[in-house]
């Protein structure tokens, strides 16, 4: 094809896998963004993020087929988000991100669009 994704680009679904998966692993033992997820299983809430990135970045639509219009903001409106749990959330994703292999032209520009995208989910500031 004349135009490539991004989630071409840097590998598919599987690349994607990988770094949903490894932010989830840091999640899970992470003393301020834990107690956050309802659930007692992260599995269900790692496979939302996950299908939601892949469309974010040009791949499947599955993720509107399960969940509708992303609505990001008011979904996140039950949980309390200040610079502490951005920060936190932030922390993971680094991680992730960084152990993904991607180039650093890819990485800087999915970087660029999470922290974008954590700021503007705040909404506490306590
Ligand atoms: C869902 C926390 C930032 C995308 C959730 C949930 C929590 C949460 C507790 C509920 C888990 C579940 O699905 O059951 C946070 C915190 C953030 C943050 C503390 C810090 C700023 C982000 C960002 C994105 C994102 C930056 C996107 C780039 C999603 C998606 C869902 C979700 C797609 C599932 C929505 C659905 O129900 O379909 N988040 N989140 N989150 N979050 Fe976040």
């Amino acid at each position: 094809p004349d135009t490539v994704s991004f989630y071409q680009a840097v590998g598919g679904e599987e690349v994607f896998r990988g770094i949903v998966a490894r932010f989830y692993q840091e999640v899970a033992s992470d003393e301020v963004l834990r107690p956050l997820y309802p659930e007692e299983d992260l599995g269900p809430a790692e496979e939302r993020f996950r299908l939601f990135l892949m469309q974010y970045w040009g791949g499947p639509h599955t993720y509107s087929e399960r969940r509708g219009h992303p609505r990001l903001r008011m979904r996140h409106q039950p949980f309390a988000i200040g610079p502490i749990e951005r920060d936190a959330w932030l922390r993971c994703m680094r991680i992730a991100v960084d152990e993904a292999g991607l180039s650093d032209e890819h990485r800087d520009q999915l970087w660029t669009y999470l922290e974008m995208a954590a700021n503007s989910l705040m909404n506490s500031w306590t």
